[in-house]
């Protein structure tokens, strides 16, 4: 173990507030670093929920005041896995306190705040990192690497969808389906992912985003009685009254990459008979890949290089350590595979590689990188507002 430590806050203790504990409990147990993580202090709003929080994934301290905790000089990491309309202050807070700060995608719920977030990381002494935890799927990472080492040639065509039937109008009000919180629905929630691993696996940037439509289809949902509704909200208690879902539950739009590739983007919560298929299809001119995060330890690639009678889809299961497959070698034998929980174990060795001054796996998102991702969301949205074409460069 290194003499060295990372003396890490939670904010959150829900859906992502696991996710993120489990990957901090497990990642020293797996992969070799150079500081040694430690859970020092959780902080969240209910002293009861907290506390027992805490108690179960062996945070040592913990505190329903995460503006002390963010200052606290013991600590050297804040994370942040709040709501959407929450990452600004939480982060900003901790930057100026000198921390380094990890934060949940999207990276907030408006562009502005976005923005003051990325102008606070300027200023900062700490790092910044973002939660587009997709990248680290081994699958995802190969197929960055893949396209970097040019194998799949001129890009010509990007096809993402990313969806989930959750939403049906028996799911009731969570914050996810506040517009004053999270800013989007199925935009910011899922599409988000899926234009982020666009960008990252080639390296491309959204420059216009056409043909734009967001739709809230339910538009009604029965009130929560007593916050809660992790994830789904199916489940939690409900109030008979009913208030206004101001997201969209659909968003389907077209784009073009500066390289001159076409892309096609689609998210939606209601596609009855998928549970959470983050998709991602591109064809280049001398190869194509396909992820589908249902099948997460498999890349699908096809070589158009091969002779025509050689030329198919073939299914690379990507867990061979000892072949080079990303982020594989820290984890088990060949096709003994991986899940959900690996994406942010992987994603947290890198943080704490990177707080040490060391390289990631693969590059890691910081707030200006994310904010490229946000001012996609922007565009799509004034899209569908103006039903017109949207250059991204003029969204500032
Ligand atoms: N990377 C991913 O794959 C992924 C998956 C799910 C969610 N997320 C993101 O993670 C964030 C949290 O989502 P979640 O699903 O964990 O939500 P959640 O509702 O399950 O948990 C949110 C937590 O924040 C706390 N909280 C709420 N408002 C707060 C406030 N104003 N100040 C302090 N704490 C507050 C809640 O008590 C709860 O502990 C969101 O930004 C979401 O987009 C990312």
């Amino acid at each position: 173990m290194p003499d060295r430590t990372c003396n890490i806050a939670l904010v959150g203790t829900k859906f992502m507030g696991r996710a993120h504990s489990n990957a901090f409990l497990k990642v020293a147990k797996f992969f070799d670093l150079p500081l040694t993580p430690i859970m020092h202090t959780l902080t969240a709003r209910n002293d009861e929920q907290t506390k027992a929080f805490a108690e179960r994934w062996g945070w040592r301290n913990w505190s329903t005041d995460w503006k002390a905790v963010v200052r606290n000089p013991e600590i050297d990491l804040v994370d942040v896995t709040t709501p959407n309309n929450a990452h600004a202050e939480n982060s900003i807070a901790a930057l100026e306190a000198g921390k380094h700060v990890a934060c949940e995608k999207p990276l907030a719920h408006t562009l502005d705040s976005a923005r003051q977030m990325v102008e606070a990381a300027k200023k900062a002494k700490g790092k910044t990192f973002v939660w587009y935890n997709y990248r680290r799927c081994p699958a995802v990472a190969l197929a960055h690497q893949l396209c970097k080492q040019g194998k799949l040639g001129r890009i010509y065509q990007i096809r993402g969808s990313y969806m989930q039937d959750w939403a049906g109008p028996d799911t009731p009000l969570m914050w996810r389906f506040e517009g004053e919180v999270a800013g989007s629905g199925a935009l910011g929630d899922l599409c988000a992912h899926t234009i982020d691993m666009a960008r990252f696996i080639t390296g491309d940037e959204v420059s216009e985003v056409s043909g734009a439509v967001m739709e809230t289809v339910i538009k009604e949902r029965r009130i929560l009685a007593s916050g809660g509704g992790e994830i789904s909200g199916h489940g939690a208690a409900t109030s008979e009254k009913k208030g206004a879902s101001t997201v969209d539950d659909i968003v389907l739009f077209l784009a073009r990459m500066n390289s001159g590739a076409l892309a096609s983007f689609e998210a939606t919560r209601l596609a009855t008979g998928y549970k959470n298929a983050n998709r991602l299809e591109i064809h280049g001119e001398k190869g194509a890949i396909r992820f589908v995060f249902e099948r997460m330890n498999e890349l699908d690639w096809y070589d158009a290089t091969l002779p025509g009678e050689l030329q198919g889809w073939s299914t690379i299961n990507v867990t061979n350590g000892n072949a080079g497959h990303p982020y594989a070698g820290a984890w088990w034998p060949v096709a003994h595979v991986l899940g959900y929980e690996h994406s942010f174990i992987n994603q947290t060795a890198d943080i704490i590689n990177m707080i040490a001054g060391k390289e990631p796996v693969v590059p890691m998102p910081d707030f200006a990188d994310a904010y490229e991702v946000q001012r996609v969301l922007a565009a799509v949205t004034e899209s569908n507002k103006n039903h017109c074409p949207v250059p991204v460069a003029e969204v500032k």
